[in-house]
């Protein structure tokens, strides 16, 4: 596995590789890898000859008052971690390389970020859809993976880079979940035993509406009502929304269906988790990680 630091040494690196007709799999991260984004790398390695994975906490993404400064950061264990695994180059730019200056120029998305975690997160697309684009400017991938754990951003950057020509195919991969079925995320370190405990209510609510679904419930009102009663019954989360969405507009269905996105933030402790189920699909369309797995240490 070879380290870049440098993006126009990435650029090159990346050149090289196409020149030598092999096809790009990249999979950008905030670092601090957990088996969902080993998951990430696998799906391009399946898609592509070489995989490039970038580990960059990108602080335009970060409102005031979130956790940019405390977001975990393990350079070394991330390094482990990607040559464990199928990452031919771990590209990991400092910040004043990727940001010499405050950018001026930004993505507006509009009425896709009407919805969801938009509202809460003032400029957090903004700032995902800037960065994603300077990476793909930097790695020149023929095909990104992203994953459905983060559904509005996956479906914010597919719409990007279709409306903007990207010579680049978005793959989206199902969420990896632990045992209990909450899925997993760098910021779950965050929370204390109870409080991990505590956090499986989001993925339990989001499988009994998805029962409800099946069995024929079809109103998205009885659907998110669902959701909030389960969780209102676990003291230490607090919702923050649930929302069933469409997943081409993003804008709120009244009545779901199979494709419609049932999606919702929490705060837990210290933290604020996010998850969905795909109403048609469940649960199982995700991957739920074996109950004798080691977490990456
Ligand atoms: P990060 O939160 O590190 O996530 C990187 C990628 O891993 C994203 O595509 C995210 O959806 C995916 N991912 C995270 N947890 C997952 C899980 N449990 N199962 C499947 N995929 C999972 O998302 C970002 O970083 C940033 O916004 C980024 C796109 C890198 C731009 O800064």
């Amino acid at each position: 596995m070879i380290e870049i630091a440098d993006p126009a040494q990435m650029r090159a690196w990346s050149r090289r590789e196409r020149a030598a007709g092999r096809r790009i799999g990249f999979v950008p991260t905030m670092g601090y890898l957990h088996e969902g984004h080993l998951h990430l790398v696998d799906r391009a390695r399946a898609r592509a000859d070489v995989v490039v994975l970038s580990a960059f906490v990108n602080p335009l993404q970060f409102g005031p008052g979130e956790d940019f400064e405390r977001y975990p950061r393990d350079a070394a264990r991330d390094r482990a971690l990607a040559k464990g695994s199928a990452v031919d180059c771990f590209f990991a730019p400092p910040l004043e390389t990727m940001y010499p200056a405050a950018p001026a120029i930004r993505f507006a998305p509009g009425p896709l970020v009407a919805h969801l975690c938009g509202p809460r997160r003032p400029g957090h697309f903004e700032g995902v859809l800037l960065v994603v684009a300077k990476l793909f400017h930097l790695v020149e991938p023929d095909v990104a993976v992203f994953g459905r754990k983060d559904a509005q951003q996956a479906i914010l950057v597919t719409r990007m880079t279709a409306e903007l020509d990207f010579p680049v195919t978005i793959d989206v991969a199902p969420i990896v979940r632990e045992p209990d079925g909450l899925a997993k995320s760098s910021r779950n370190v965050y929370l204390q035993p109870a409080e991990r405990r505590a956090a499986a209510v989001l993925s339990d609510a989001l499988e009994g509406a998805h029962l409800a679904f099946d069995r024929g419930a079809r109103e998205a009102a009885a659907l998110t009502q669902k959701v909030r009663d389960t969780v209102a019954g676990q003291p230490l989360v607090t919702l923050e929304y649930v929302e069933a969405v469409d997943p081409r507009s993003l804008q709120p269905v009244v009545a779901a269906s199979a494709d419609t996105i049932l999606a919702l933030a929490a705060r837990v402790g210290p933290a604020r988790l996010i998850d969905n189920v795909v109403l048609g699909q469940g649960l199982s369309a995700d991957v739920r990680l074996p109950a004798d797995s080691v977490a990456p240490a």
